[in-house]
């Protein structure tokens, strides 16, 4: 179905059109510190299939439910001790937490894809705080890009995707972090770290004070459904670990590598996160030649750039 995509404008009157559109069963993008995410309300089945819908994301994978506090998020699912040392620790901010579902919850069972457990994020942006507080609902909200494509950090990257199909995006400016948020899993025994993302593992591991358990990453049987192997995907070939550019390439440097364009010239990985969806579309945009980008160490904030330029580069079908 298309319909006008209304552009909101950051202040009163264009959050509280946001929440009333929320409130209404409609989908609306808005801007959190990670990337872009497709808002809906989250008890309704029909709104949280409407986000399916303009993603074209398959109904198997589950999406994370955004929250103000830890308050909220408590309603919704069964919460440990752990829950709210992490959430003491990280929230607001770029960390979702898998719990149990709490009885009562309200939630569509669409937003879990069926499972028990429910992914609860609170994002730390204002704008996304104040949305959420008018909204007065949990909202779902995947990242605002069609399944499979490199995730949104602008509005007018959401526009791109799903000019069209959505009702409206809030536009915040470019985000902060830039990659999406980190999952950990607490639904088991000891917590599992699903997703790298905009929280470093390291980070999280000193506030557990002990190392984090890793899913296998085995494609065929992903812990969080959603984790496919190819994601994230410009539509050019992309090689990895580049210290030069080969014939037709277009180089990503970082640091000391200097490439045609560069994530950071002084080496520094939040910048990079925050540049890296943004390089990867301008590059697709420009035409079709493959992209090659530098080595990005493997730590801190590097482990989550890696991840996504690894489902970048990996084999489309
Ligand atoms: O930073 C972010 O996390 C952004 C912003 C908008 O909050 N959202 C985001 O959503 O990246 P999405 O749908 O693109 O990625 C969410 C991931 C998927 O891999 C999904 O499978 C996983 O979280 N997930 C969601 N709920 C889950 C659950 N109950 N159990 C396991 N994995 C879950
Ligand atoms: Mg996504």
């Amino acid at each position: 179905m298309t319909q006008r995509t209304r552009i909101l404008a950051p202040d009163a009157g264009g959050i509280a059109e946001a929440a009333a559109l929320l409130r209404a069963g409609e989908t609306v993008a808005f801007p959190t510190e990670t990337v872009y995410g497709l808002g809906a309300d989250a008890r309704s089945d029909d709104a949280v299939a409407a986000i399916f819908a303009a993603k074209g994301r398959p109904g198997y994978n589950p999406l994370i439910v955004h929250v103000s506090d830890a308050e909220a998020a408590r309603r919704l699912a069964d919460w440990p001790d752990l829950a709210d040392r992490l959430a003491q620790a990280f929230w607001p901010g770029p960390l979702t937490l898998v719990l149990p579902l709490r009885a009562g919850h309200g939630l569509s069972p669409r937003v879990t894809a069926g499972l028990g457990c429910v992914g609860l994020r609170a994002p730390a942006t204002e704008l996304a705080q104040r949305l959420l507080r008018a909204a007065s609902c949990p909202v779902a909200a995947p990242s605002a890009n069609p399944s499979g494509r490199i995730s949104p950090t602008t509005a007018a990257h959401v526009l791109d995707g799903l000019d069209g199909r959505i009702a409206a995006v809030l536009d915040g400016g470019p985000c902060d972090v830039g990659l999406e948020s980190t999952i950990v899993d607490l639904t088991g025994p000891e917590p599992i770290l699903l997703r790298p993302g905009g929280l470093p593992a390291e980070a999280l591991e000193a506030a557990i004070g002990a190392p984090l358990l890793r899913s296998d990453g085995d494609a065929t049987a992903p812990t969080a459904p959603g984790q496919l192997t190819s994601h994230y995907a410009p539509r050019a070939a992309m090689r990895l670990n580049a210290t030069d550019a080969r014939d037709g390439e277009r180089l990503i440097g970082f640091g000391p590598v200097a490439g045609h364009v560069t994530l950071s010239h002084s080496g520094d990985m939040a910048e990079a996160a925050a540049r890296l969806f943004d390089l990867l579309r301008q590059l697709d945009a420009e035409g079709d030649g493959p992209i090659a980008v530098a080595p990005i160490p493997e730590k801190g904030l590097g482990v989550a750039i890696n991840d996504r330029l690894r489902r970048a580069a990996a084999p489309r079908d």
